[in-house]
């Protein structure tokens, strides 16, 4: 029998949270002012920020006076998001292998949250449910690390002590995938959980999007929109269409 897919587990647990509590808003924030800014999205603007989490680029995209819906398969994270909600933000549990029920002006992949899956069919299914979720003209937004970096500057082992539970990391890359093993003893147990995502560079995405269609307009190193590095750059970001 097929064992839970590891990204159900892992991002429903409080323990996510905790290892990642210092995920910084200030980024999100300047990353959401500067593309808003860059693509000239009209306040009227649907955007679909998929996976959400718990909503942090929604509630400041929603902030800036945009339409906003956010996905998330993490039951807890949109039960937390929820409480953000209003007449112009709403969250839903929705699992991104899954067509939408509705059309997006835009929609916003965000934070490394894509290339969990062992199969590259998966991949570009999440992709045809975008672009088949987009209206006319729409954009597609895609923010991920830069798998070149992370390679020439792999930090193979790591110790984080957040809020007094000691985080075992260990990452390794191999078999096309970048794993950060983590390790940690809390509530009396111990715990381990593998995070994977496909080494994804720019050629290898590129046609990825290009097999579904899309056609990339921009590509950009970090959230401030410099241009893109593959020895330097921060992160890979997107914009197709
Ligand atoms: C790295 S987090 C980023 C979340 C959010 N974009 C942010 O920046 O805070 C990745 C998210 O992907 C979600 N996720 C994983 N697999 C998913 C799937 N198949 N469908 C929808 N969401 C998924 C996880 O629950 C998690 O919240």
């Amino acid at each position: 029998m097929k064992t839970k897919d590891w990204f159900t587990d892992w991002f429903n647990t409080s323990y996510y949270h905790i290892l990642y509590k210092d995920r910084n808003d200030a980024d999100a924030q300047l990353f959401m002012r500067n593309i808003t800014s860059f693509l000239s999205l009209p306040k009227t603007t649907h955007i679909l920020d998929l996976p959400c989490g718990k909503g942090r680029h929604a509630v400041f995209l929603n902030s800036l006076g945009y339409k906003v819906t956010g996905g998330d398969l993490a039951e807890n994270s949109i039960k937390y998001a929820k409480k953000f909600e209003n007449e112009n933000l709403n969250f839903e549990v929705h699992d991104m292998r899954k067509p939408f029920n509705n059309t997006y002006d835009s929609v916003f992949n965000l934070f490394t949250s894509f290339g969990y899956f062992e199969d590259d069919a998966e991949d570009i299914l999440i992709l045809e449910n975008i672009k088949n979720g987009l209206n006319k003209d729409g954009f597609f937004v895609f923010d991920f690390l830069n798998a070149e970096k992370v390679k020439l500057n792999l930090v193979k082992e790591e110790v984080k002590v957040v809020d007094n539970i000691t985080f075992n990391i260990k990452r390794e890359i191999k078999n096309g995938f970048i794993f950060k093993h983590i390790s940690f003893f809390a509530d009396d147990k111990q715990h381990s959980y593998t995070e994977q995502v496909k080494y994804l560079d720019l050629p290898k995405m590129t046609s990825f999007l290009e097999k579904v269609g899309f056609k990339i307009e921009n590509v950009f190193g970090n959230y401030s929109l410099d241009n893109y590095n593959p020895k330097t750059s921060d992160r890979l970001i997107i914009v197709a269409k």
